[in-house]
Formats: structure tokens, C-alpha cells, sequence
């Protein structure tokens, strides 16, 4: 129902039906008794709104529900004696040694100095304690501070204790934490994990998108926070003078925040149409401007802080030429921020922007401020001028945290020394960068659908586009401006000549898109293991703006045949397609690439030997054509010097990335459901685990049937959820004991895979 709903109301393209059709939108997306968000989060209680269950005191601290709470109506209040006092919960046998976890959760003080704060764990092998920080944050008094980062559960034997805990400030200081997440971090999280500050988002409209199961499992499967679309713009905040709205706002929020995340708001100022007609139908004093726009700022910020962790505060304000874009063109329509008559710097240039980032830095001080603009992804007149305003600002003291690159793109290919000499200066300034709204959208025809080949190209945009950001330390935030191609401002924005510009395709199913993300984030070679070399080969990272991420591991050959080995995560069998990025330099040489599974000595050439010669230094992708992967897991990749020029005294081989595109791969569950043990009178609640697929997330179906329908009747085991995230319940019949195989069944439409789980009933039940 609502898929459809807002898939209408976004694309009024001819032949609407049977393109709903056709992209299976129809059936895809239908709502149902089955619709339930994702259930990933793994911790009991982890809103406190049932007070302290499933929660203690870490390290002897004494623990209280409190009303000072981040959302809902409780949270926990920490009364601390030492720093290391917090709060905890007992993770043990609940995680899974090996796998990475995204957690996180929300922590405040109300000291009045600024406070430390951490999420950690704590694990013991045998007798032996490690406490690992997962996150540290500064706080300022009153306000909550998002904690996130990732966390992989010891291999070693025997693991004796597991504790998620939130801890840190100087002893005596009352410690709160609210909203805390632990889900086994899948996909786009997963790979993300090799760059831990950074964080990916999507942006949703809707709120009722946050109740459909597939849209909320790609959500929370793949992306760290999700942000509003529209919902905390002007209009979306304050429709008619003084009257505030949230709910459609905090809908999206309490998602994100159900998720682990946290959100951005966008935007303050903004000359758009998102700005109400009561500010722009009526001509008023500079003063009168102003009082609205600080009221407004002062309202929602006030509202909101805490938990919108960053705000555009000013967006879209320069023109392409580099001039200031001023609000006379548009009569009787225009918000007047900044000219005719403005809120009074009309002849001032930049300093209303100035003006608002003071302001709104008053009314919430820990929330980032940034400033957001399109088409300022290259140098060009207009990111130069933005450039110069925001050094100024820099320069002046203004209070701006980060530079918003929106990066809609509709380009063919992506200018990455361009974008990479761009994202240097602003850099270089000291602002944090975030890609705020990535799209690439594609020429379509009138059914709304792009050519296969457009869709294949758009995967090395995207490709390009992170691989390029990721070389910068600042860089924090890549968010995506939507989830999938049923939902998106461009093909009415574009007149419905443009379209399908996102991650996920018409049935919330991954694109070459999504792997073009997947890759620059998982395929770098410089955070690959070495997992071995020969004797004398010296591998070193270098870096380099020719480099995806500005980065690459260099093989120092000295003779053929020395060789280097990384390893890379394959996360499904089957048939994929191997590129490798490497840097042309004038060592004259060739160099071969093999392959060999999880653990063998048998190593396989892929593709012929490549030239490496340059006459100067050149990023060069090689196609080694298709390669069967016959099971997934950590497999070896080795590169090895076959000749080199008499004349050359070694032979530096960069390895840039390995760059993987699945041809047609076996669904895989990616954590199974432990076996599990039911005791007497009681029901299997639901258990979590992971199964994924190449292409499929939406449309990934798992089944499960029963060995021994007299204690288990098939009917009776309930599947729920959708990629990556299901979950299996079970009800024993009554008076039944006994057990049980279980076998789950993972279908993504032509290959399948299957798992079997043992469920053992325990005395008879009433
Ligand atoms: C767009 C939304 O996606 C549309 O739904 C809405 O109708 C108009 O605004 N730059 C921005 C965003 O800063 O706020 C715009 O969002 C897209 C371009």
C-alpha cells in the first residue's frame, strides 16, 4: 500500500502501471501482517523504557532509571565513584566470535566542564581482560552525544566474559546513556568498518517508509544513520507562522535512532520552495525578516538538540558564476534571507550566512554546523567562491564546522583529480567534508527505466566518487539521497528524462551502484591483510592522488616471480568479475595475479600478465575477466613480479584496489541461527541471523521446514524480516519433547542455499 502510494506521488510518468509492474513495485512493496521493521538490534532493553531489565552497574557503579532521558520516556542514570563506572550489558554467548558489530549509543552529563565519554567492551579469555574503546567523545553539559564505532568478538578460547559498557567522566559526575545498539554489521556497514570515521546515511521521505520491512532491512543492513528528506526543511518545521511541527521529522529520527543512528538536519536557510508561503507573500521590515528566521532557528534547534547531530544551517547560497544568489528574482515567492530585503546584510555579501551560523551555534552549541551547496564537487567558479567565503569564515572566527558537498551528479564520468584537488583545499581548511545527498541519475525512457549499460556505468561513478573522498581524513560522512530507484526527487526534477540514480533498484534489489559503494569502501589494497611475500620483496604503503582513497600497497620485486599476497573477503560464491587498480610507473616489468581459496597452497592465475610500464606515473584499472569463486570466505590474492627490464634495478608494483562485481552468486547465510535449546513451557522468541545475496535484498525469500512436524509443525516456525536481517520463532506443540532439525531454506528467484539449525524441546509443555 504505501510503496505504491509514495511511488505515485513521486513519479506521474505515462504508462505508470505497467512500469509498476514490470519493476515488480506492485508485489515488492506491498504492505502486509508481515511488515515489521527490522529486528537487528541484539540488546535487551536498550531504550531503558523497561526501566533497568537486562542492564547493571559496570564495574560496582549503581544504576537508576531516570526521566532525563534522550528519547522515549526513561533512560539510565549512572551514579559513579571511579571513571571506569558505567553502565553495562552482558553480551556473553549472545555474539559471535569473528564477526563485526556496528554499535553505539547516546551518553550525556550534566557536569560543567566538558566531559569524556566512551562506549567499550570488555572481554575476558580464559583470565585475561581486555577493554577495547569503541568510541570517545567530548560532551558539553545537558546535551547527548552519539557513540558509534565497531566492535569483533575475540577468537581466542575460552571467552569467559563479553560487556557492551558506557563509561568515562571525571568520577562523581552523574553518567545518562540512552538508546544503545548492537547488530552484526553487514554489507555497506561492514565494508565501512575498514574507515572507522566514517559514516554512511540515507535520506527518506516518507514516514511510513520506516514500517516496510524491505525498506527498513536495506536501510539498516548497509547505512549508519538516516536523515530527513524534506520533513525538517522550513515548511516541514513551521507551516504557518508559530505553528511547529515534528512528528513527520522524528518519525525519520526515531528510525535512524532505532537503527543505531543518528540524523542530519537540513536545512535552516534555504531559498528554495521548501520555505512557506507565509514568509514570502508578505513584504516586511529587515527586522521582521530577521526575528522570524532567528525564532525559527532558535525553535527547532532547541527542539532538536541532541539529536540532530548535524544542521545545514545555510544551503544553495552561491550562484554557478560564484555570486551570491539573491531572492529578487522570484517576486512575491522568494524567503528574502538575503536581499529585497533581506534580514539585513542585503549589502553585506556573505555576512548573512555568517550572520546565521553565529546563531544558530548560540541556540545549539554541539550540534556540527555546516554549510551545503550543489554542483561544487569540482573547482569551478562556484566552489571557488565558496572556497573564499568559507576561509573567510575560517579566517574571521565564524563558527562552521564542515563544507556539505551535495554531489547530485548526472555525469558520464567522474573527474577524479579534479574532485580530488577540490576536496583538498576545503580540507585544508580544517572543515570536516561530507557528501550530503550522492545521486547519479541516468537518462530513461518514457517507462522511466535506464539502459543496462548506463546502469553499469553508473557503478563506477559511484566507485569514483567515494574511492576519491575516502583519500581524506575528513571526509566523515558519505550519504546517499535515498534508497532506492521507487523513491527519488529526480525524475520529477528532471522532467522524467532522468532517473533510477540510487543504490538499490525498483525492488529495494542491489545495483551495480551498490557495488561500485561496496568496492571503493572493501577493495583497497592498502587495507587488505598480507597475509605473505617472498623473502625479499620490501611491500610498503605509499600515497597518492592518483590512488583510489590516495593510497596503495607497493610490492618491491627484485627478481621475477617475488610476490606479495593479500587477502580479500568473498561474500558469495559464484561467478564475479576481478579488476585490479594499479599504478603505471617507469619501472619496466609485468606483473600476474592468482588466486587461491581460504587457506590453500593452490594458487590459480587470473587473467595474462600486465604491463606496468609508464612513461609517467598512471592510475590503471585491468580487466581480468570473469572468475569462478567456488565458496566464499577469505581468499588469497597474489600478485607477482613476472620479468622485469634488465635495465631496472626493481620492480615497484602499486597495488591501488581489488575491485570484485558478482556475475551471478549463491544467497549465503551469512550468520546462521545457532542451535537452540527451548526450555520446558516455553516458545523459541524470535532468534536473529543473517542471510544476504548478491543481488537480491528485497527479494531474498527464506522458508523453513521442520524434520519432526509432531514436536515442530512447519506452520509453527515464523520467518520474519527481510535481507539481511530475519529472524526464525518456533511453538512446540503441546505436551511435546524432543527435537528437531530445522532447515532454512534462501532463495533470491534462481539459486538457493540452505542452513539447518537444531532445536531441541526440553520436558513437556502445557
Ligand atoms: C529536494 C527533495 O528531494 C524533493 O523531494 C523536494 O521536492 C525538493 O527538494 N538540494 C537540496 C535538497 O538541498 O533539499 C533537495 O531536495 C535536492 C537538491
Amino acid at each position: 500500500m504505501h510503496g505504491i502510494t509514495n511511488y505515485r506521488s513521486k513519479m506521474k510518468v505515462p504508462g505508470l502501471r505497467a512500469f509498476l509492474v514490470a519493476a515488480g513495485c506492485a508485489q515488492g512493496l506491498a504492505a502486509g501482517a508481515a511488515d515489521i521493521p527490522a529486528p537487528e538490534n541484539m540488546l535487551t532493553n536498550p531504550g531503558f523504557e523497561a526501566g533497568l531489565t537486562g542492564w547493571d552497574g559496570h564495574a560496582g557503579a549503581m544504576i537508576e532509571s531516570s526521566t532525563i532521558r534522550h528519547t522515549g520516556t526513561n533512560a539510565v542514570a549512572v551514579a559513579r565513584t571511579a571513571t571506569h563506572h558505567g553502565v553495562r550489558q552482558n553480551m556473553l554467548g549472545k555474539m559471535v566470535p569473528g564477526q563485526p558489530y556496528f554499535v553505539s549509543a547516546w551518553a550525556r552529563t550534566d557536569s560543567a566542564t566538558n566531559e569524556t565519554v566512551m562506549l567499550s567492551f570488555r572481554s575476558t579469555v580464559d583470565a585475561t581482560a581486555d577493554t577495547t574503546a569503541i568510541a570517545t567523545e567530548s560532551v558539553a553539559s545537558g546535551c547527548w552525544v552519539w557513540l558509534s564505532g565497531y566492535y569483533t568478538v575475540p577468537l581466542d578460547e575460552p571467552l569467559n566474559e563479553l560487556v557492551f559498557f558506557v563509561s568515562g567522566p571525571m568520577p562523581g559526575v552523574k553518567l545518562y546513556v540512552d538508546n544503545a545498539y548492537v547488530a552484526p554489521a553487514t554489507g555497506l556497514r561492514k565494508a565501512a568498518a575498514h574507515y572507522p570515521g566514517l559514516r554512511l546515511g540515507s535520506t527518506m521521505g516518507p514516514t511510513l517508509f520506516p514500517t516496510n520491512v524491505k525498506f527498513a532491512s536495506a536501510h539498516a543492513g548497509h547505512f549508519h544513520m538516516a536523515s530527513t528528506e524534506n520533513e525538517t526543511k522550513f515548511k516541514g518545521l513551521q507551516p504557518s507562522q508559530n505553528t511547529f511541527t515534528y512528528a513527520k521529522a522524528e518519525s525519520i529520527i526515531d528510525f535512524s535512532l532505532a537503527h543505531g543512528g543518528t540524523s542530519r538536519g537540513h536545512c535552516l536557510v534555504w531559498h528554495g520552495r521548501w520555505v512557506p508561503s507565509w514568509v514570502t507573500s508578505e513584504v516586511r521590515t529587515p527586522a521582521a525578516m530577521r526575528d522570524i528566521l532567528w525564532n525559527h532557528i532558535d525553535t527547532v534547534t532547541t527542539h532538536f538538540r541532541g539529536r540532530l547531530s548535524h544542521w545545514d544551517v545555510v544551503n544553495e547560497a552561491m550562484m554557478a558564476d560564484g555570486s551570491l544568489r539573491s531572492t529578487t528574482n522570484c517576486p512575491g515567492e522568494s524567503p528574502h534571507w538575503y536581499d529585497n530585503p533581506g534580514i539585513g546584510y542585503a549589502t553585506n555579501g556573505a555576512m548573512y550566512i555568517a550572520e546565521a551560523f553565529k546563531h544558530t551555534r548560540l541556540s545549539d552549541p554541539d550540534a556540527k554546523l555546516f554549510y551545503n551547496d550543489f554542483d561544487c564537487h569540482y573547482t569551478n567558479s562556484k566552489s571557488d567562491a565558496i572556497y573564499y567565503m568559507l576561509s573567510d569564515f575560517v579566517a574571521q572566527g565564524i563558527p562552521i564546522d564542515g563544507f556539505g558537498i551535495q554531489t547530485h551528479l548526472t555525469d558520464n564520468t567522474f573527474k577524479i583529480a579534479d574532485n580530488y584537488a577540490n576536496l583538498q583545499r576545503f580540507q585544508d581548511l580544517g572543515l570536516d567534508l561530507q557528501i550530503t545527498e550522492l545521486d547519479v541519475s541516468l537518462p530513461v525512457d518514457t517507462n522511466g527505466f535506464a539502459t543496462a549499460d548506463s546502469i553499469e556505468k553508473q557503478g563506477q561513478i559511484y566507485f569514483d566518487t567515494l574511492g576519491t573522498a575516502l583519500g581524506f581524513s575528513n571526509f566523515k560522512l558519505c550519504q546517499i539521497w535515498g534508497i532506492y530507484d521507487g523513491y527519488t526527487w529526480i525524475y520529477k526534477f528532471s522532467d522524467y528524462a532522468r532517473g533510477q540514480p540510487l543504490l538499490f533498484d525498483f525492488n529495494i534489489d542491489k545495483k551495480p551502484a551498490f557495488w561500485g559503494v561496496w568496492n571503493a569502501l572493501n577493495g583497497q589494497a592498502e587495507k587488505a591483510a598480507v597475509l605473505d611475500g617472498s623473502a625479499d620483496n620490501t611491500s610498503s604503503l605509499v600515497n597518492s592522488p592518483l590512488l583510489r582513497a590516495a593510497a596503495g600497497r607497493r610490492l618491491n620485486a627484485y627478481a621475477a616471480n617475488d610476490f606479495i599476497t593479500l587477502q580479500t573477503e568473498m561474500p558469495f560464491k559464484g561467478e564475479w568479475n576481478v579488476k585490479i587498480g594499479m599504478l603505471k610507473a617507469s619501472d619496466a616489468g609485468q606483473v600476474q595475479l592468482a588466486i587461491a581459496p581460504p587457506n590453500s597452497t593452490t594458487f590459480t592465475n587470473i587473467g595474462l600478465p600486465q604491463d606496468t610500464y609508464s612513461a609517467s606515473q598512471l592510475a590503471q584499472e585491468f580487466d581480468l575477466g570473469m572468475v569462478d569463486f567456488p565458496e566464499a570466505g577469505d581468499w588469497q590474492f597474489r600478485f607477482s613480479a613476472v620479468s622485469k627490464h634488465v635495465l631496472s634495478a626493481g620492480l615497484a608494483l602499486t597495488i591501488d584496489y581489488i575491485r570484485l562485481s558478482p556475475v551471478h552468486c549463491s544467497p549465503r547465510f551469512t550468520l546462521p541461527p545457532a542451535d537452540q535449546t527451548i526450555p520446558a513451557n516455553s516458545d523459541l522468541a524470535p532468534v536473529l541471523f543473517l542471510a544476504e545475496d548478491d543481488t537480491a535484498s528485497g527479494s531474498l525469500v527464506v522458508t523453513a521446514t521442520s524434520s519432526n512436524t509432531a514436536l515442530v509443525p512447519d506452520a509453527h516456525l515464523v520467518i520474519s524480516g527481510a535481507s539481511p536481517y530475519f529472524t526464525i520463532a518456533a511453538t512446540p506443540l503441546p505436551n511435546k519433547a524432543g527435537q528437531t532439525t530445522i532447515t532454512l531454506l534462501a532463495n533470491d528467484g534462481t539459486l538457493t542455499a540452505t542452513q539447518t539449525v537444531s532445536l531441541v524441546v526440553l520436558d513437556r509443555r502445557r
